[in-house]
């Protein structure tokens, strides 16, 4: 506080018009010079060394040196996502509106866990909304934003282990696991996502009592496994609590046979949870929208408004149809937060974690942004794309297929027809192929594998994406492939 007494962020607060103008000028910048930089930027030695000595200043700095330290130091080294020619993670790049709702919700600082202002009612609409783009069915049910996939679908599943406890005849909260009771089981896809497993250890579940049901060649779950186990399980005396089926598998975009999963569910009273966190959105798309019809009927869906929807990290979204089931199993009110509930339910009680970020107004933006027919638009675009891009793969003498294009998805190779080469020598060529495009700059394709061989892996995801990406990248895999694979 040199020469004023006032405290340094009252001095900032004054000063605010200047500094947020001098802020949005350097995302302005940022956001244009995006499509003309390295697709991948690896973050110097230098860089790094830097920035993991930083010692702890003595007395503060002024603003513009820190608006400066990150414009010099922390903006230039990204990862790829918000360019368009990465084709890697399922992440999306923001969306300008999104990014400046945002900016408004950390201004505001409300939190969305309770209480009753502005976002905590825009949240029933919010929800409502992302019901209806989805085919979810909006009475009685409610929406969460949380963190991501991955918490949503443990908040789902800690719901569901409640619920089936208590129908047993006993109360989780109190007894914990420790009760000696009936072993908790969970199904799911063995393509499933990580957290899947994640969330069984977790829960206490245990991975020796998740069961990873077995896949078709195209990846989706059978469903006659998945009774059998159910079956065996039950005759065995267990509890089976839960199915996760997948809504878009992350390697291949596979959608779980939902309709029949959903029969089996019914059919013995077990919670059905969909892990749509990637491909819910694709409910929008008229080739996909018979594959979610079953959303009309199960328990919960998590889907990621940070995966397609362009919204900036972080966001996952619940859908449940039992907000009391939640309730049962998280609400926990300290008598310090004991107040009159307005018809907005507040979050807290629903979930894990009381205090947490305003998620809604940035989701709520790139909705209203682009309304049902722009969401539409974004998902069916990619998903054609990806299938121009097998198309591309197929016709293409050089290039193979190894997973056909589901959602916006696609699994291939480079495989030269000058020579024979075996499945090793192919994995190695095609692993140093992503490393070449990463270290071009042009592009950012990583690798994962199918059936067992290493696979380029393109997702489409960018609002920008058109077909001069896939003409762009079936030239870029097939130009290195060839100066690789003839060394
Ligand atoms: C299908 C699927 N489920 C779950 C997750 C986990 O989501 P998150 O990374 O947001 O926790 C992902 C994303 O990585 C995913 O693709």
């Amino acid at each position: 506080m040199v020469g004023d007494s006032r405290h340094p962020f009252v001095l900032d607060r004054e000063r605010f018009d200047a500094l947020g103008t001098e802020t949005i000028k350097m995302l302005a910048s940022y956001l244009r010079a995006l499509p003309n930089e390295p697709v991948d930027r690896i973050v110097p030695e230098e860089v790094r060394q830097r920035l993991i000595s930083l010692p702890l200043p003595e007395y503060g700095q002024s603003p513009e040196e820190i608006l400066d330290f990150l414009r010099r130091e922390i903006m230039p080294w990204p990862i790829a996502t918000g360019h368009k020619r990465s084709y890697g993670w399922v992440n999306s790049p923001p969306a300008p509106i999104s990014l400046l709702a945002d900016a408004i919700a950390s201004t505001m600082d409300c939190g969305l866990d309770g209480f009753d202002h502005s976002a905590i009612f825009l949240m029933k609409s919010l929800g409502r909304w992302i019901m209806e783009l989805v085919g979810f069915p909006t009475e009685g049910s409610l929406c969460l934003l949380l963190s991501g996939g991955s918490s949503a679908t443990l908040n789902a599943l800690t719901t569901a282990r409640h619920r089936a406890a208590a129908r047993d005849g006993w109360n989780l909260r109190t007894e914990g696991l420790q009760g000696g009771r009936k072993r908790l089981i969970l199904y799911a896809s063995a393509e499933s996502h990580s957290s899947i497993q994640k969330c069984a250890e977790q829960l206490g579940i245990g991975t020796d009592h998740l069961r990873a049901i077995e896949t078709e060649p195209d990846f989706r779950m059978k469903p006659p496994a998945l009774r059998t186990a159910i079956e065996a399980d039950l005759q065995a005396g267990h509890l089976p609590f839960a199915i996760v089926a997948c809504g878009g598998a992350t390697n291949t975009g596979a959608i779980d046979p939902l309709d029949e999963i959903a029969d089996i569910a019914a059919a013995f009273d077990i919670w059905l949870h969909v892990d749509g966190a990637f491909g819910a959105w694709a409910a929008l798309d008229p080739s996909y929208r018979d594959r979610f019809r079953a959303f009309s009927r199960v328990d919960s869906v998590t889907l990621n408004p940070h995966k397609w929807l362009q919204v900036p990290v972080d966001c996952g979204a619940l859908l449940t149809r039992h907000p009391e089931a939640h309730r049962a199993a998280y609400s926990l009110t300290p008598d310090y937060l004991e107040a009159g509930h307005s018809e907005a339910p507040w979050p807290y009680e629903h979930m894990f974690q009381l205090t947490y970020g305003n998620r809604a107004l940035k989701v709520w933006a790139a909705i209203a942004r682009l309304g049902r027919n722009g969401v539409a638009e974004l998902v069916t675009r990619c998903n054609a794309l990806a299938k121009l891009l097998e198309q591309r793969v197929r016709e293409t003498a050089d290039l193979e297929l190894l997973a056909p294009a589901s959602l916006s998805v696609v699994n291939f190779r480079y495989r030269p027809t000058a020579h024979a080469m075996d499945d090793p020598a192919l994995d190695d060529l095609n692993g140093r192929i992503s490393e070449a495009i990463s270290a071009s700059g042009k592009a950012h394709i990583p690798t994962t594998r199918v059936h067992g061989r290493i696979a380029l892996r393109a997702c489409f995801l960018h609002y920008e994406n058109d077909e001069s990406d896939v003409e762009h990248l079936i030239a870029l895999v097939r130009r290195l492939g060839f100066e690789l694979g003839r060394r």
